[in-house]
Parts: C-alpha cells; structure tokens; sequence
C-alpha cells in the first residue's frame, strides 16, 4: 500500500517543477512538525505508519528530483562521509564546568556568596534543573541552520561531531526562525531502554559492552561514522545560551529573553530546540533544597539518569556580577546526589585477571535493584580492600553506585552473620594459567606472573581491539575467546593473518560476521599511529601519552630506536614510563610482534602532527586527602605526573586541585577555607569520580 503510493505519487508525469517544489517542501514541515511532538515533545500525533508514508513520500521525490533536495531535509540526517578521524575545534566560548554542593551547607554557602553580590534588597531567583548524566556538547545555528556541534572536550577545544549530531532527531537542523546566530549548550544522552537495548546487542553479538549510559552516549557520539551513532538513538537537552544574535525586529523580545535563565529556555523551546520540561523557580534557599530533594526523590523514576540539580542565578545582570574563575561560574552550582545504596549477599569471590596479568577480585552478588538497573556483582579493588572491609562470602553487604558503573562493597552488616561466611584468601597460583602469583612491594595488587598466562591475552586482545586503540568492530570478549580457544593466534599480529574459511568454522560466525571482521581489521591498519602504540598495551601507556609518543617520534621504527635518555626529553614522559617503554620494546617477543604487525601492512607512521595533544594537567598543582576506592595514592600520583601535573603535600593557594577521597580531612577544610575566604578562588575540590574523568585519556 505504501509503496504503491510512494511510486504512485512521485511517478506523476508533467507536474510542474514549481508544484513538485512546493509538495516537497510541505512534506519536509510535516515532519519536521512530527519529529518535534514525536523526538521532542514525546507526545505523537500521528502513527508510526503514517509518519513513514510522509517520509516515503518525500524521498520517492527527492529520488526522482535529486536537484530539488534540501540539505536540511529531514532525509538528509545520516548523510556524512564516514571520517578517518575526529576533527578539533577551539570553541568560541569556553564551556565551563561546575563546582559542586554535597549537603544543604554548601548550598546556604553557595546562596550567602551570590546574596552578598547583589544589590541591597534585590530579590534572587535561581533556576534548578536536573543534572543530566551525559556529555556535554556546543551546537551552533547560523541563519537558523545547524551547521556546528561539537563535543566540550577540555572546555577550550572539543570534538566536531557535527555529522553525528544530525543523526538526533530530537535536535532541529532549522530552526523557528532564521536567527543570524544562536550558540547553544546542551547534554547528549542515552536513555536507560536504549542502554540496555544497546548491551543487550552488544552481549549477543559478543562485544564488549558499555559501561553506563554516560560511557554509551560518549562512544555513539565520538563514532567516525554517522551511520552508527544514527543506529543508537541519542536524546539531547539544552540549557544555555553562549550566544545569541537575534533578528533585529526580535530585538526587544531576545533580550527580555536573554535576561533571565528561565525566559532563555522557554526561548530555546520556542525556537524547537529540546528542552527539559522540569525545572524549579526558586526565590528561598529552602526552597532550593526543597526542590533538590524532590529531584533526588523522583531520580529513578525517570527514564535517564541523572546525577544532581544544577542552581543556576537566574537573572543574568547578577551572573554577569558574579562572573567565573577560569574553570567554573560563581552564578551556579551543582548539588551532587549522595550514591545510591542496596543491601544485598556476596554468593562467591571470583578472581578477574587483567591484561597485565593483575588479579581483581569481584564479588558475585544476590541480583538485587539498585539505581535503576540490576547490580550482580561489586568490585573488591584488591585484597587489602577486602582485608579491611573484612568481606567473607555469605556476608550480607551494603553496595553502593556512586556515579560509575561497577558498584562497591561499602561495608559488611557483620551483625548479621550467622557463622556461614568464608574468608577470601587469594591463590598463591593464577586460577587462569597456574603460574605464581606474586605481590610486588609497595603494590596492593597481586599479579599472575605467567608470561604466556591466557587470560592475559585474552584481556590484551580485546585491549588491542578496543575502540580508543585499534578499533576493531566484532572483536569483543566471545570472538577472542573462540580465536584463542581455536588457536587461530597467538598474538594480536596473528589477527591480521585470519583467513575466512577459518572464521566460518568457528561456532556462531556467520558468513557476514566473519567478513565484517576482516573488513574491520583491514580498515584498522590504516589506523593513525598513536592508537597502535595505545593498543600494544605498554604499562602507563595511555591513550593520550601514546599520541604524545606518536606526534614526537612520528614512526614507529623511530620510536622503537629511542634510548631511556631520548625519551625523558619527551613532555610527559617520566622515569616509569620510559622505563615501562624500554622494558616493552627491549623484549623479544614484542620485537617479533611489531615486526609481524609491519610485515601484515598496519601503519606504523603518524601522517600528520596531532596538534591537539598538550599536557593536560600541565603546571596544575594536585593535592591528594582521603582515600581513594579505585586507585592507591601512588597510582593517583603517577597518573597525575603523566600528565604534566604536580603533587603539593598541603593546600595553599598555589593548589589548583583539591581531590577529596573517602574520609577527607583537614586538607579539606582548609581548601574550602581557602575558597572561601577569596585565597584561593581558582582552587577546586574535587571527589574521586571527577579526578577520573579529569585524568581519564580524552
Ligand atoms: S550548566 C556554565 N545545566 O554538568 C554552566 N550543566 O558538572 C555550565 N550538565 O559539564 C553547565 N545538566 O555537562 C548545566 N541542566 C544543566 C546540566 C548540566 C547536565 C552537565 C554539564 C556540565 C556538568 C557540570
């Protein structure tokens, strides 16, 4: 039926072009009309079938006419080339980020700091809005066409993904009117379905699977190939305007507009951009903690995650008074939500080893509820965590979530033990391989010592195959179980001698499964050369250091003929790392592994310098108080040197960061005197998961 109309509309002989013209632009309205209550508004307003005859309709047309085509026809969302690598754009306006608010007290110091700005007997406003837990990006409309997105990046220079974010279809590529510029700041996010969705397909197709929500929106945002992102379904919010030009008989209304936070998102609406339709006007600090409750109350509930509320003043004559650090604006802030907690039964310990051959004991746990989604098993860190906590199997546990994904064991119910529980002892020999197991002093992991340990390769594998190394589509966790098990290699050069036959006689390759693969491995050879020495997976070798590697060294022949003393004049590179690099390059069978990995044709020259790799944290002084659960202190430190920054042993006003662990103390005070009091006002504090994603490889 529909397809007889689709050919039957369009295949109308002698219809005037002038007519044609005016069909397809009526078309391109309605739809544009139907995403907005469809994407936008969630409330359709005709049904699917429906939708698909108006679209049919229009690219039967679009086909017979293609000179006719818009490029901002609703047809035209996955129309980009896929790209061999993420363009990088400086953003015209610096995307700050936020300090945040624990507790009601940080929030009446936050309100006291913005009463003291304002003028005497003026009446403050703050809009509250959810925090959405996804990744922030910049959208830029000239004469009402979207024609820029990037991602925040540092919040100086992001990602252009522009071609990806035409895929949302929740985002207009026109707007209302065609203002001569507007820039925006939104969230791009996943739902929890469609998370869930996506995993799902991913387990069944044997890939590793995403994280969280905010790690899924991040990976479909940041794909080369607008073909895939279109395939996950990503929403968006937007809730600030950095610019806006309107037209000039619009004047009087933008600016009344662009007073006001709350005026600004009701504008942003009018335009049909996506708007969050919850959102608080509050004139009391009591009601500003009133409304973060709710939030907090009605958290899970919501078909998104979010973290926090977001206070923002709402008038913008005071924002402009208050004005911003470097980093962050003084007119808002973000109450945090306190992690999420279950009660629930440890069944059994089970021991993970990792690439690098460390073992990781996991607790397997009784499924129980906890934020939104189902938690069956809490990482244990390492066996000083378990010590301490004092984790036995059987004993009922409080998890928590606390904005990652892997849960954790906060502490044991011990008044609840019946005499059941086992203690944990870790294996003196690896329960993958059987070689020694062996704790190196002043580490807290143990680590199987077996050089040709299975379970290291596996992991080294699917390391090499992950999407920020060499990016091999279909080679997750089951594929290079079955390649190993087959013993079709040994390495991961051995990847690029796969042949077909050999695929196919694997259990549950298909014929298009197979040629996918190899079609991603050869594509992967022409990856750049910073993602292949990512991939080797060389100890302290980050993304990020990898591509300071791959810009100084240019090949990898070069590379490989550097000596100690060559690499400590490298930004960046410090003693561990150029001793980790030595110890890798020096051994034979990663000799024979690069050289295989020539011979097969993978690219081993940068084609070009990547301009945008800087120390990160260069000159950045860090300040490390309380404990951290994922990482010692040690492997915070080196992290943070990797990357250019520096360790302070107390706060003073030369500290930039402030990383606040479990059970922070007076170095913690002392930061937030120091803030304050106006020392310090460019000194942030900040908790663990910040500090990750700060020195997490962008
Ligand atoms: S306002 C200068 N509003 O939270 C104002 N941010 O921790 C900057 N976020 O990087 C942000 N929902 O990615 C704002 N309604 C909202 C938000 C929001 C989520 C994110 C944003 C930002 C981070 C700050």
């Amino acid at each position: 039926m529909e397809q007889r109309r689709k050919t039957g509309r369009a295949g109308e002989q002698n219809i005037p072009q002038e007519q044609v013209k005016q069909r397809m632009e009526a078309l391109r309205d309605r739809i544009r009309e139907h995403d907005y209550y469809y994407y936008v508004l969630d409330q359709p307003r005709i049904t699917d079938a429906e939708y698909d005859t108006l679209m049919q309709e229009l690219e039967a047309w679009e086909e017979k006419y293609p000179e006719l085509v818009d490029p901002d026809s609703p047809t035209q969302r996955v129309g980009g080339q896929p790209l061999t690598a993420l363009g990088t754009v400086r953003h015209r306006f610096p995307l700050l980020s936020l300090t945040n608010s624990f507790d009601e007290g940080d929030l009446r110091d936050f309100d006291r700091r913005v009463r003291q700005a304002a003028e005497e007997g003026e009446t403050v406003t703050y809009v509250v809005e959810p925090k959405i837990d996804g990744l922030s990006v910049a959208l830029v409309y000239e004469k009402g066409k979207l024609i820029s997105g990037a991602t925040r990046g540092d919040g100086e220079v992001g990602e252009e993904v522009t071609q990806n974010l035409k895929t949302l279809r929740c985002l207009p590529l026109r707007l209302k009117d065609a203002l001569p510029r507007l820039e925006v700041r939104g969230e791009v996010f996943m739902s929890r379905h469609e998370f869930e969705r996506l995993n799902q397909q991913r387990e069944a197709q044997g890939e590793a699977l995403f994280a969280n929500p905010r790690n899924a929106a991040a990976g479909s945002l940041r794909q080369l190939d607008p073909r895939v992102t279109a395939t996950r379904r990503l929403r968006a919010f937007v809730y600030q305007i950095l610019y806006l030009e309107a037209l000039p008989n619009e004047m009087a209304t933008s600016l009344a507009y662009g007073n006001d936070q709350l005026q600004a998102l009701q504008y942003l609406e009018e335009q049909g951009l996506p708007v969050n339709p919850w959102r608080y006007y509050c004139s009391t600090l009591e009601e500003v903690v009133q409304a973060c409750k709710e939030g907090e109350a009605r958290r899970n509930d919501l078909p998104y995650e979010i973290d926090g509320m977001v206070i923002k003043v709402a008038n913008s004559v005071l924002q402009a008074k208050l004005g911003a650090t470097s980093k962050t604006p003084r007119w808002a802030t973000a109450f945090k939500f306190p992690p999420q907690q279950a009660v629930t039964r440890v069944e059994d310990i089970i021991l993970r080893v990792g690439r690098t051959g460390v073992l990781t004991p996991t607790a397997v746990l009784q499924p129980v509820r906890l934020a939104g989604s189902t938690v069956s098993k809490a990482t244990l860190h390492n066996e000083d965590i378990i010590r301490e906590k004092d984790v036995r199997i059987k004993d009922q546990v409080i998890i928590q979530k606390a904005g990652d994904v892997i849960p954790e064991v906060v502490r044991v119910l011990s008044e609840r033990r019946t005499g059941e529980e086992r203690s944990f002892t870790m294996p003196s020999h690896c329960p993958e391989c059987g070689s020694p197991v062996v704790r190196l002093e002043g580490e807290a992991a143990a680590r199987c010592t077996g050089a040709a340990c299975p379970a290291q390769l596996r992991e080294g594998i699917i390391h090499f195959a992950s999407r920020d190394a060499m990016n091999i589509e279909g080679l997750g966790p089951a594929v290079a179980n079955q390649l190993l098990e087959a013993g079709l290699i040994r390495d991961v050069a051995d990847l690029y001698s796969l042949k077909r036959d050999e695929l196919l006689k694997l259990e549950r390759m298909g014929v298009k499964s197979a040629d996918n693969l190899l079609q991603a491995l050869e594509k992967s050879k022409n990856n750049r050369l910073g993602p292949l020495i990512f991939a080797l997976g060389i100890r302290y070798v980050g993304s990020r250091i990898a591509r300071v590697l791959a810009a100084h060294f240019g090949s990898l022949d070069r590379l490989r003929a550097a000596t100690y003393a060559e690499l400590r004049t490298v930004p960046e590179i410090g003693e561990k790392i150029a001793a980790s690099l030595i110890t890798f390059l020096q051994n034979d069978q990663n000799q024979q592994i690069l050289e295989k990995l020539e011979k097969a044709g993978v690219n081993t020259q940068d084609k070009r310098e990547d301009a945008t790799v800087t120390a990160s944290l260069a000159g950045q002084v860090f300040v490390l108080t309380g404990t951290l659960s994922r990482m010692t202190r040690r492997q915070a430190q080196e992290r943070i040197e990797a990357q250019g920054g520096k360790i302070g042993s107390s706060v003073s006003r030369h500290t930039n960061y402030v990383v606040a662990g479990e059970d922070a103390g007076s170095k913690l005070d002392k930061a937030r005197s120091l803030i304050t009091t106006g020392v310090a006002p460019h000194l942030k504090i900040i908790n663990e998961e910040e500090f990750y994603q700060l020195i997490s490889d962008k």
